[in-house]
């Protein structure tokens, strides 16, 4: 079934887990995260950024994650990602998104806390949950040849009274932090300042959602869960190992040109990774 973001953050905050929001620009993509968390009965949020949103068209991917949550019986949430915009947040609502992330962190506070207010009005009188995001997760999903500014830079760190603020002046229904990651798989190690995320628990008391989850160790991804987040975003990993996996096939296939004898192995290759990440972030069986 489509559901709103809501319960299954609540959910997940209760029960100590994190809900994977793994994002998706096709069809092999999106039907590798719907069979993989079907499999692990596993509720799942797939998300779109504007970018990924205009190459699909909301409505195409509205329709299909629709048609999916027929198929299955996993709850599955279709969410707007890093939404720059109220025009563009009205737009996936008008589609059918069933959650919307507005993402002002590049702004100065008060502009982001008008344009979070602004889309969470909009979005809950028709019932749907919003994110917003303070302090800023730097970066695109891509690899990076070297090493990037990832949240260790003071400005970029969620400050914990000022996310108290913004949760309050916005009325969000979940809170992004910048605690240390950044977007894409990067030269350095990450290093996630957990005390920062524990007072942001602490004051907020609200789902916190960790974005740049690709590249993040296993043990910080435990540690964060526990301290807090209950939504971990998956973009840059799934990328991978889409484009590897159609390489190679083009290496061992070099004449194949049938869509549909191409893209079985993409799709197997895809569905691996998510279901690592389902057994680590402790979703399965939490439909
Ligand atoms: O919003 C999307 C994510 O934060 C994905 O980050 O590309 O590092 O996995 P990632
Ligand atoms: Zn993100």
């Amino acid at each position: 079934m489509l559901v709103t973001t809501k319960n299954l953050l609540k959910k997940a905050q209760k029960e100590r887990y994190a809900v994977p929001h793994f994002n998706t620009s096709n069809l092999e993509i999106t039907k590798a995260i719907i069979s993989a968390a079907n499999k692990l009965n596993s509720p799942i949020i797939l998300g779109t950024s504007e970018g990924e949103a205009e190459y699909l068209g909301p409505k195409y991917i509205a329709a299909i994650a629709k048609a999916a949550s027929e198929e299955v019986e996993i709850p599955i949430a279709l969410h707007l990602d890093h939404g720059k915009s109220l025009e563009f947040a009205l737009k996936c609502l008008k589609s059918g998104y069933s959650s919307i992330h507005i993402d002002g962190s590049d702004l100065p506070f008060e502009k982001n806390v008008e344009l979070t207010s602004k889309v969470t009005k909009a979005a809950h009188k028709v019932g749907i949950p919003v994110e917003g995001e303070l302090g800023h997760v730097a970066g695109h999903s891509i690899l990076h040849k070297e090493e990037i500014k990832t949240a260790t830079y003071e400005t970029l760190l969620t400050n914990p009274t000022r996310a108290l603020k913004f949760v309050k002046m916005t009325g969000i229904d979940s809170l992004a932090v910048s605690i240390g990651t950044a977007h894409g798989i990067y030269k350095q190690e990450p290093r996630l300042d957990f005390n920062r995320l524990e007072k942001i628990r602490n004051l907020t008391k609200i789902p916190l959602v960790l974005h740049g989850g690709s590249g993040i160790p296993k043990a910080d991804i435990k540690k964060a869960i526990k301290l807090g987040i209950c939504k971990i975003n998956i973009n840059t990993e799934l990328r991978l190992a889409f484009t590897q996996s159609l390489k190679e096939f083009f290496t061992k296939n070099p004449d194949e040109i049938v869509p549909y004898n191409i893209f079985p192995d993409v799709i197997e290759a895809v569905e691996k990774v998510v279901v690592e990440k389902i057994r680590l972030f402790g979703s399965a069986n939490k439909t």
